[in-house]
Formats: C-alpha cells, structure tokens, sequence
C-alpha cells in the first residue's frame, strides 16, 4: 500500500512492502544498496537461446486477428503457468513534432475493427493521439519468445463503451480515474491522496460515473506483425499488410 501524509490509500502496497519487494530482487542480484546494474559485466552475455512452434505460410491464418486470438489464448495459458503475468498489457507509442512517446497500456477488446485501451483524454498520449492519430503497438510475451508489432491509427470508442467498461472497474480505480489528471505536473503526493480523498467523499455512497476526459481508443491496423524466436537468431516474422478488404502477408528476415 502506497500511503500519502493524509494516511489516504492511493494504490495497493506500503512504502515497507515496495521497499522490501524491491531490496529482495536486489539481494538475489547480490548487489548492495545504491549499487548500479552498469556495474555488472554479465550484461553483455545476457541473452536467451529463442524457441517455438515455427510460423509457417501454411498453416498460420490468413486473418491476422485469427492469429492474435490464438496468441493471445497462449498467452492467457502462460498465466496460468504463473510465466507471464500480463498477457494483455501493449504499449502504445505515439509521435508528434517528429519525438516518438511509448507507454504501457491494457488492451480491454480486440476484434477484426481493432485493438482497444482505455486512458484520460487529457493525457500526454491523449494531447498527441489529437494531434498525429498514427500510432505503433507492441505485445511483448517474451516468456512465449514472441512479440507482435501492429501500426495504424485511433479512433475514439463511443461515449456508451467508454462508460460500460467504466462501469466494470473496481470502484477503486474509478476513484481514481477522477482524482488523476493524468500526466499533469503535480506538486507532491499528498495532493495525489488529498484528491482521491475528496473523490471519495464526492461519492460517497453513489455510483462513480465515467469522468467526461476518460475513455477508449481503437487501434485500427494497416499492420500487423508476429515475431517467433528461433534458435540461432534465425527467428520467424509474419507481417500482414491491408489489402482492400483482406491481407497479404510476406515473411521477413529476422
Ligand atoms: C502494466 C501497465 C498497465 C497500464 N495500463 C494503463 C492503461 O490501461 N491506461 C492508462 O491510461 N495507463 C496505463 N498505464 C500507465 C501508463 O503506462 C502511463 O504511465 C500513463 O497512461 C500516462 O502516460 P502518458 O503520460 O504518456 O499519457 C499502465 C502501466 C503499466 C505498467
């Protein structure tokens, strides 16, 4: 939990509980305190001998959102092997004035119309989405030795999607879906706390309601590519390029 001077909950662990978390991988890398990753000399031989099932012309789908369904099926597996903890988390990168942006976001729908998130409007990726909606997304599902690449633009999702999947959060994010404004400057976290606190008292014993800068972007690809690690670095790549209203699909070299 992640307490504010207010004593207010902002988010699901304590200062102790991330400090610990965090003091724990760094006795397992059995580096001191304040001991820097640059200094290890293992990172140039930091590295995984890729493999899988490869990815063939002749047996992958001609749709490539076939193939990202039974992708991400494998990867929803891989969490329940406890190998991949969040199958469905993308990033997302932006551009505008010629300077690339990426970050993490969770894709909330798929279907053959596109790949869907959810964020505030007024957000960094939101103030350049109105500005260049070109967009690149990335899966990385590394325990499966895969990623899948995607580039396209956005398209709001209606007001009623935003809201019904509003509706499902837990009320605890949609708290503080209002108390962000998300990626605005603040000045500490005790006015992060404050804010939530006052969302909490504003409703307090009343449905929270979708905030009006809050909502869906859909992904609309013209591309789409899935990447298979292979041993010797000879790993295979499939991208699907619209075409009318199907794909063509060439294979590249790694
Ligand atoms: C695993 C993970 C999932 C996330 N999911 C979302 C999400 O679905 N929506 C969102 O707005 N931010 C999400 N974030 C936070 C974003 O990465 C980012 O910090 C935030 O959206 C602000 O980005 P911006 O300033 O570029 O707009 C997630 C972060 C992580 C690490």
């Amino acid at each position: 939990m992640c307490t504010g001077a207010s004593g207010g909950v902002v988010s699901s662990a304590s200062d102790d509980e991330v400090g610990g978390f965090h003091a724990r991988l760094r006795e397992q890398l059995q580096k001191p305190e304040g001991a820097r990753l640059t200094d290890m000399p293992e990172l140039y031989g930091e590295r995984l001998d890729y493999q899988g099932d490869h990815l063939l012309e002749s047996t992958a789908p001609a749709d490539p959102f076939a193939l990202f369904d039974s992708w991400l099926a494998d990867a929803f597996l891989a969490k329940e092997q406890g190998v991949l903890p969040e199958p469905t988390a993308m990033v997302v990168a932006t551009c505008v004035d010629d300077q690339p942006s990426a970050r993490t976001v969770l894709l909330k729908n798929v279907s053959d119309d596109g790949f869907t998130f959810f964020t505030n409007y007024n957000s960094r990726k939101g103030s350049e989405l109105s500005r260049n909606r070109r967009v690149a997304l990335h899966f990385g599902w590394y325990p499966l030795h895969r990623q899948v690449r995607a580039e396209g633009i956005t398209q709001l999702v209606s007001r009623a999607e935003s809201e019904a999947y509003f509706a499902t959060r837990p009320r605890d994010s949609q708290l503080g879906a209002w108390a962000s404004e998300q990626s605005s400057t603040i000045a500490s976290l005790e006015e992060l706390t404050n804010a939530y606190a006052e969302a909490e008292r504003r409703f307090d014993g009343v449905a929270v309601p979708c905030p009006e800068d809050w909502g869906g972007y859909r992904v609309i690809p013209s591309t789409i590519e899935f990447w298979q690690g292979q041993p010797s670095r000879m790993h295979d790549r499939l991208v699907y390029r619209r075409a009318g209203l199907g794909w063509t699909r060439t294979r590249l070299a790694p």
